[in-house]
């Protein structure tokens, strides 16, 4: 079985990785992959946002199965396109992936079928948001409606803040379109959890719950990124924390897409905050996360392309989705700067025997060397029986990679051991 997996990121890398281990699986079309998935996939140079392109691609080569990784080809209807020609894929419709394309879609959502969430307003008129920010609490957050490369989240201290917030959005296009409309929400307290689940719009299956670090420096300081690294499982989901998400949150959300003529199919990442008054959703992904995926998948002992194949046939009831015991971490090693201003261009070596441990997210291949091509240049796992030994190796593996202006956090997983030490 040949697979086009559209997407060219440490996630991508993953599922790559992950899928090869289905002996059935034969040739992995990656597009456009990256220099270091080139090791484990045929790369082919068609951005993840050029649907015609990637249609194109697929009329011309023998591919059986889709896997549609990242949220923008998600949103712009890939799926869609690809089922049009014949092609079975994982991941959602447009339709479906719009409960990550706009937030103001999945508030609105949330609030109709009671799904727990932080209590928010709506506005398409900067002078309507201005006028609540005169009297709503503070701290307060503002979100862009649209995708914002995860930067369209300010979470201000001062009502002057949220108003600047708001003029950057809404008057100065901040964030292009995705800024026009935004959604302004109470700020809640508490650990973070991600959640991803694979459900086929009826039934929903969770994976191993992970933690990710958002900040770029240690401590939770600095600015937010795309994720400096995970953890899995998170030791914050407890059982009972668990039983109450899929009660409260997982099987209502399901429910309500359904009800709306939009059933979810792939996988549906839940970003849960758990509060004092118990587990809110603070946003859907329509997708893998990234760096989520590089630990939960590795922990994954089912089978991916017989449980992905479930989501699309409507099986997944009957397809039995398992984690392994143990602990992962990832450890990113990104750029300096990132995820402001870096340097590209740096040979990146890596002992032969970390390489199965390795997803490459931001670099290319030129004259047979790797260079860094990106600010999340790579993410190094380890899988052990514990956390703290899953850190250890995977710090230890991290040490032995080199490229200039190299940079890690050095507290991944620290919060987590906190945690399982006041428990
Ligand atoms: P989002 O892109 O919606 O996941 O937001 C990015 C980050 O901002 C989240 O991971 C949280 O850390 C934080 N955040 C978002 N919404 C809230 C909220 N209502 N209260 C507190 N923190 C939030
Ligand atoms: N790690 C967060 C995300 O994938 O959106």
């Amino acid at each position: 079985m040949n697979i086009l997996l559209v997407g060219g990121g440490g996630r991508e890398h993953a599922i790559i990785r992950k899928l090869k281990e289905n002996p059935a699986v034969g040739t992995v079309y990656a597009l456009p992959g990256n220099g270091g998935i080139a090791r484990d996939a045929e790369c082919v140079n068609i951005a993840a946002t050029d649907i015609d392109g990637i249609v194109d691609f697929a009329r011309n080569h023998p591919v059986d199965y889709a896997v549609v990784a990242p949220d923008d080809p998600l949103v712009m209807g890939c799926v869609d396109a690809l089922e049009a020609i014949g092609i079975p894929c994982f991941g959602p419709r447009a339709n479906a992936a719009i409960i990550e394309g706009s937030k103001a879609f999945s508030k609105n959502l949330m609030k109709k079928y009671g799904i727990p969430t932080a209590a928010y307003e709506t506005f398409s008129n900067p002078n309507e948001a201005l006028r609540y920010l005169e009297s709503a609490p503070v701290p307060i957050v503002v979100k862009a409606d649209g995708l914002a490369l995860g930067k369209g989240v300010i979470i201000a201290e001062t009502r002057e803040e949220a108003k600047q917030a708001v003029v950057d959005m809404m008057c100065n296009g901040k964030f292009g379109k995705s800024g026009t409309t935004v959604v302004i929400e109470e700020f809640l307290t508490g650990p973070e959890v991600s959640v991803l689940a694979f459900t086929d719009g009826e039934t929903v299956k969770p994976m191993i719950s992970s933690m990710d670090h958002k900040r770029a420096g240690d401590n939770d300081t600095g600015l937010n990124t795309g994720g400096m690294g995970t953890v899995a499982p998170n030791p914050y989901y407890t059982e009972d924390v668990a039983d109450r998400c899929m009660r409260e949150i997982f099987i209502p959300t399901i429910r309500a897409m359904k009800a709306e003529g939009r059933p979810f199919k792939g996988c549906l990442y839940f970003g849960l905050m758990i509060t004092p008054s118990g587990p809110k959703v603070i946003e859907y992904n329509c997708r893998f996360g990234d760096p989520e995926t590089q630990v939960v998948l590795p922990l994954l002992d089912s089978d991916l392309l017989t449980v992905m194949r479930a989501t699309t046939d409507g099986t997944l009831k009957d397809t039995p989705v398992v984690s392994k015991d143990g602990a992962a971490a990832c450890v990113i090693m990104a750029s300096k700067g990132y995820p402001l201003h870096y340097e590209k261009g740096f040979e990146i070596t890596i002992p032969e025997d970390v390489w199965p441990y390795v997803y490459v997210a931001g670099a290319k291949e030129q004259d047979g060397k790797l260079l860094t091509s990106g600010g999340r240049v790579l993410g190094v796992t380890a899988v052990r029986n514990t956390l703290e030994e899953a850190l250890e190796a995977a710090y230890a593996m991290a040490s032995r990679i080199h490229f200039d202006n190299a940079y890690c956090r050095s507290d991944i997983g620290a919060r987590a051991l906190r945690a399982r030490e006041n428990r």
